[in-house]
């Protein structure tokens, strides 16, 4: 955008703020949480534009932790903290008041292993004794002014920092960004280990631990009634999906109409594919290895990112927003409290899908382990810890409090018998060979793709049958959607079957669905400084279908039906190259 034009926005910005402010202000102080939140936006906002960013790679940190010479390890240059754009190009301006790279860190230290652990429990179990004392630390850390890096809005706005490419790459132009890859799980770890360490020291209560919404068990599948009041309301909520709406887990617009008990056997089922047999191989379910600078961008979420963590995010945001905010956009989802509460249900699946496999160390690449970030702790310390840092919970001295994973077992069935289904699928084929449609037929869709703007078929070659049991243990089938190109930043979200027959009528419920790709609203397309680089490739999902594969009795076949099935017309911006099988060890 040229300078003319932010001159223009700027003026007007500063007018509808001084009007803002002579209005709200008042109240603001009274806990009017909605207007102050935009009083605070609209001031990041300004500040942005009129003094725009800070002069980048004058201040940056140079001592890297145990780092070989020449290599860049991946970390926030703390000196470039800039103003972003949300996708409906709105600029936020989410950055410290202070420059953080003036301030000195501290290197992260464990906790005594003396001290008590932390107990996240269930947020549908807890006592309200427990949920008075967590509104009480919510308040304070709600009224702490922004200056105070311990301050709730505070930390909102460092999620709000690392989702919208706030911050340089250390040594590059590159954006820095959190989600959609490897990085997901560790980051929010961190940034909720220091959320509630702050929320436990304002009352003064060293065993305080958040509660996790459990979404995935039947008995945790609302909104959690606790967050309807108090300190933990969100005006900003969709209402339709407020208690006691069963919530759906694989969200995708549109309202599936379900009634509650089919709702919920839908999500165990959804679960299973997400954490069971779609996440067979580490890559399938942490996401894609991202590293530092141009060669090391990445862009492929886990089978748990991309939903139900995507989709509930859409699902709790308010329709009515531009952006289905707060909990809808990333930018501002950190501002709903609930948002601890949901991200402590990825955390704990983290760790129950880290025991399925036995707890074996998943990621031995340095550049993951030595990646590192820094938080604020309840000392107001800047402290910059590593991943490696994070993979112990016992070190970090929480847990979660052991409940049934409904969804362990519930592998689903065929919903049509497997010899049938072939069957049917056969003689359509013949009959489609006669007439024209041999786009449907090749899974490679030609150097243009295909828009997904319609249902596509292809019919994929499959380079090896008759594995052995042991083969496929080591070598997991993967499905690949390869070049995956979404023109305009925006919501896009399509499923993926396996020798369905009627695809139409079928779901997460039944086995020949083999996964879901969701895509939100990201809001780095579009840098402020001009020299910054947002790197967009196309991109592929990757879905593990070996026991799909079995439970299909497809496990000989040379050729599989694959479908994809774009949903509430998302993906009318979406291309895709073509479709092939690969393995993955
Ligand atoms: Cu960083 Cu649930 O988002």
């Amino acid at each position: 955008m040229d300078p003319k034009k932010w001159a223009a926005i700027a003026a007007v910005l500063i007018f509808i703020w001084v009007g803002l402010s002579a209005n709200l202000y008042p109240r603001d102080r009274n806990g009017n949480e909605a207007q102050y939140s935009l009083m605070r936006e609209v001031n990041n906002m300004i500040i942005s534009i009129v003094t725009s960013s800070w002069p980048s790679s004058s201040n940056e940190v140079t001592t890297e932790p145990n780092n070989k010479p020449g290599h860049v390890l991946l970390s926030p240059n703390l000196s470039t903290c800039h103003g972003s754009l949300t996708d409906e190009g709105r600029p936020i301006y989410c950055c410290p008041p202070k420059r953080e790279s003036d301030e000195p860190f501290i290197d992260f230290q464990f906790p005594d292993n003396t001290s008590l652990v932390r107990i996240r429990r269930p947020a549908q179990k807890v006592d309200k004794e427990y949920i008075a004392k967590y509104n009480r630390a919510l308040s304070i850390m709600k009224s702490l002014p922004y200056d105070d890096p311990r301050s709730f809005w505070r930390q909102a706005d460092v999620h709000c920092v690392f989702c919208s490419g706030a911050y340089n790459q250390l040594h590059s132009n590159h954006l820095l960004k959190i989600h959609r890859s490897w990085l997901f799980f560790p980051w929010h770890r961190m940034m909720l280990y220091f959320h509630e360490r702050i929320l436990g020291s304002l009352i003064g209560d060293d065993t305080f631990a958040l509660p996790f919404w459990n979404w995935d068990n039947p008995k945790g599948m609302l909104i959690p009634d606790m967050y309807l009041n108090g300190s933990f309301y969100d005006s900003q909520r969709e209402s339709a999906h407020l208690p006691p709406q069963v919530a759906d887990i694989n969200f995708d617009y549109v309202e599936r109409g379900l009634g509650p008990e089919d709702q919920i056997e839908a999500n165990i089922a959804f679960m299973y594919h997400q954490m069971v047999s779609g996440a067979k191989k580490t890559e399938l379910f942490m996401g894609c290895p991202y590293k530092a600078g141009e060669e090391g961008f990445c862009d492929g979420p886990g089978t748990i990112e991309l939903a139900p963590h995507n989709a509930l995010h859409t699902w709790v945001g308010n329709t009515q927003n531009p952006e289905r905010e707060n909990l809808g956009a990333f930018y501002s989802a950190a501002k709903d409290p609930v948002f601890y509460a949901h991200h402590a249900n990825i955390d704990r699946l983290w760790d129950v899908w880290t025991g399925l496999r036995g707890n074996k160390a998943e990621i031995n690449d340095p550049d993951w382990l030595d990646s590192y970030f820094y938080f604020y702790d309840e000392k107001s310390q800047n402290v910059r810890i590593k991943i490696r840092d994070v993979l112990d919970m016992t070190k970090l001295r929480y847990t979660y409090e052991p409940i049934d994973n409904p969804w362990l077992n519930a592998r689903p069935m065929p919903s049509v018998p497997p010899k049938i289904a072939r069957h049917i699928l056969k003689m359509r084929d013949s009959q489609n060979e006669l007439q024209l449609s041999k786009k449907n037929l090749s899974p490679n869709f030609g150097p243009e793709g295909v828009t997904l703007d319609t249902t596509i078929r292809a019919r994929v070659p499959r380079p090896k049958t008759h594995r052995t049991k042991k083969e496929k243990a080591e070598e997991e089938e993967i499905l690949v959607v390869y070049g995956i190109e979404i023109k305009k930043d925006m919501y896009v979200k399509f499923d993926v079957f396996v020798n369905a027959v009627d695809e139409t009528i079928i779901g997460p419920e039944s086995r020949e669905f083999a996964g879901t790709f969701v895509n939100m609203r990201r809001g780095v397309r579009i840098v402020m400084n001009k020299n910054d680089v947002v790197t967009k490739r196309k991109t592929n999902l990757k879905l593990g279908i070996s026991e799909l594969l079995e439970d299909l009795e497809a496990d000989e076949d040379e050729r599989i039906w694959v479908t994809l099935v774009p949903r509430a017309g998302t993906c009318i911006n979406t291309t895709v190259d073509g479709v092939r099988i690969e393995y993955m060890r």
